[in-house]
C-alpha cells in the first residue's frame, strides 16, 4: 500500500426527512446564499423543505447553475454575495450545483487578481466561504469531496481544495425519486466509473481498498438496474443504496493509498466539452476502450475484477479478461447508456479535434503509469468507435 493521509470532514445526514438538519448545521447568525440549478428543486418539493428549514435564517438565493456549470454563470453569484454580505453557501442540487457552488465559495474570497486563475493556472485556494450541500442526484461524490469541474469557452477544467469540501451534506434518498431515467443511469454509471478509476490499475495488495471497491461495484451492479425497473424504481432502499455507494465512491476512502487512473474522465471531459455528451455517458464510452487498450498494464486487476465481480471462472486468462470487459459493457447497456462513440454520432473524423483538445489542456500523460500519451489516447478513441 502507498503512504496516505486521510481525512473526510463532511458530516453526513442520511435518510428520510433529514433536510431539516440544515436548521442546526448553519449558524443562526450566518447570511446564507442558497444556490440551485434550473428549477427541479421547485417541482419536487426540495425547495419548500429547504425554505422551511431556513425559517429562522437570513438567506438569499442564486439559481440557474447549469449541468456542466459555466464560469460565466457562476461568476454572477459574486454580485449577490457582495450585495448581501453572504458568508455561508448552501448548494441544493446535483454535482453541477455543488461543483459550481465550490467555485463560488472560493471565488468570493479569492485573494489574487482573477478567480479564473483557480482553474486556468491552478492558483491556490487559501480561503473559501463555508459550504453545505443538499444532494439531489447521487453520482459525483461532490457532496463530500474537495473537487469541482467547471466549463468555460469549450474547456472543462477542474480544481480541488479541502477548503471547499462541504462541511455537511444531506443525503435523503427520497429526493432522488423525481430523477428521470436518464439521470438515474448517469448517476449509477458515473459512480461505477469513479470506483474503477481507483481500482482498475495494478495490484499493490491494498486489500481493504480493493474489497471496499468491490463491495461498491457489486452494490451498483445489483441496485442500478432496479432503479430503472417500474416495479422497483420507487424503492427507497434501492435509492438509498445507490446514494450511499455514489458518495463512498469518491469521498477519498477507497482512493487512499492506491494508484489512480482517471484517463477515462480526462478523455471523457473532452467528449462533453466538444460534443455535449453527458458526463456519465462519456465515461461509459471511454472506460471499456481503456480496459481493452491497457489490458496488459491492468492485467492483474482485470483478472481479479473478472473473478470477484463477475464470477468468471474460465481457465484461460485472456478469455477471462474478454468476458469481464463484455460484462462491463453489458452492465452499461442494461443501464441504458451508450458504449461506443458511434452510439452518440461521433465519427473517426472527430478524433483529431479531441486529441488537439487533450493536448491543449495538458492531458498528454494519463493513467496510473503515466503512459497514456496522446498516441495511446488516440488508440483508445479509435477503439471506442
Ligand atoms: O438543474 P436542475 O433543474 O436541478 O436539474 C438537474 C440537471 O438538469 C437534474 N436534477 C438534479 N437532481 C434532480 C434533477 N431532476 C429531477 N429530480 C432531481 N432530484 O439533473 C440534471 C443533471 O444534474 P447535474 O448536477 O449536472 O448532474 P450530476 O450530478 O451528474 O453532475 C455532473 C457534473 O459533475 C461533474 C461533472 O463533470 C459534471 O459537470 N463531476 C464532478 C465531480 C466531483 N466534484 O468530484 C466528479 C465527477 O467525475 C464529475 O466530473
Ligand atoms: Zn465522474
Amino acid at each position: 500500500m502507498l503512504n496516505f493521509t486521510f481525512q473526510n470532514s463532511t458530516r453526513i445526514h442520511f435518510g428520510d426527512d433529514q433536510i431539516k438538519a440544515i436548521s442546526k448545521e448553519i449558524p443562526l447568525d450566518a447570511k446564507v446564499l442558497v444556490t440551485y440549478g434550473g428549477g427541479s428543486i421547485k417541482s419536487n418539493g426540495v425547495y419548500d423543505q429547504v425554505v422551511a428549514a431556513l425559517s429562522k435564517h437570513n438567506w438569499v438565493e442564486f439559481s440557474g447553475i447549469e449541468p456542466n456549470p459555466t464560469y460565466d454563470q457562476l461568476i454572477k453569484a459574486l454580485d449577490v454575495i457582495n450585495e448581501h454580505d453572504v458568508d455561508y453557501i448552501l448548494a441544493v442540487g446535483g454535482g453541477s450545483v455543488v461543483d459550481g457552488s465550490k467555485f463560488i465559495a472560493a471565488a468570493a474570497v479569492f485573494e489574487g487578481d482573477d478567480p479564473w486563475d483557480i482553474l486556468s493556472k491552478g492558483a491556490s485556494v487559501t480561503k473559501a466561504l463555508p459550504l453545505g450541500a443538499v444532494l439531489t442526484l447521487p453520482a459525483t461524490g461532490s457532496e463530500s469531496n474537495g473537487g469541482a469541474v467547471i466549463m468555460r469557452d469549450g474547456s472543462k477544467l477542474s480544481f480541488g481544495s479541502p477548503l471547499v469540501r462541504p462541511t455537511f451534506a444531506i443525503l435523503d434518498p427520497a429526493v432522488s425519486l423525481s430523477l428521470s431515467d436518464r439521470q438515474i443511469s448517469n448517476g449509477v454509471v458515473d459512480a461505477f466509473v469513479h470506483i474503477m478509476e481507483q481500482y482498475m490499475t495494478y495490484s499493490i495488495n491494498a486489500k481493504v481498498q480493493d474489497r471496499f471497491s468491490e463491495g461498491l461495484l457489486l452494490t451498483l451492479i445489483e441496485e442500478g438496474p432496479k432503479a430503472l425497473k417500474p416495479e422497483t424504481k420507487d424503492d427507497l432502499d434501492v435509492r438509498g443504496n445507490i446514494m450511499w455507494s455514489a458518495t463512498m465512491a469518491l469521498n477519498g476512502l477507497i482512493g487512499a493509498g492506491v494508484p489512480h487512473d482517471w484517463a477515462s474522465h480526462m478523455i471523457g471531459h473532452e467528449l462533453t466539452a466538444a460534443h455535449g455528451i453527458d458526463h456519465a455517458r462519456s465515461l461509459s464510452i471511454v472506460l471499456p476502450a481503456v480496459m481493452k487498450v491497457l489490458r496488459e498494464d491492468k492485467r492483474s486487476k482485470l483478472l481479479q475484477y473478472a473473478e470477484r465481480i463477475w464470477n468468471i471462472t474460465v481457465a484461460d486468462e485472456d478469455e477471462k479478461i474478454d468476458q469481464a470487459i463484455a460484462k462491463t459493457e453489458a452492465f452499461f447497456k442494461a443501464m441504458e447508456v451508450p458504449t461506443t462513440l458511434t452510439d452518440v454520432g461521433i465519427t473517426a473524423g472527430d478524433i483529431d479535434n479531441l486529441i488537439e483538445k487533450l493536448e491543449k489542456h495538458g492531458m498528454v500523460v494519463l493513467g496510473e503509469r503515466k503512459n497514456i500519451t496522446l498516441e495511446v489516447s488516440r488508440k483508445i478513441l479509435e477503439t471506442a468507435l
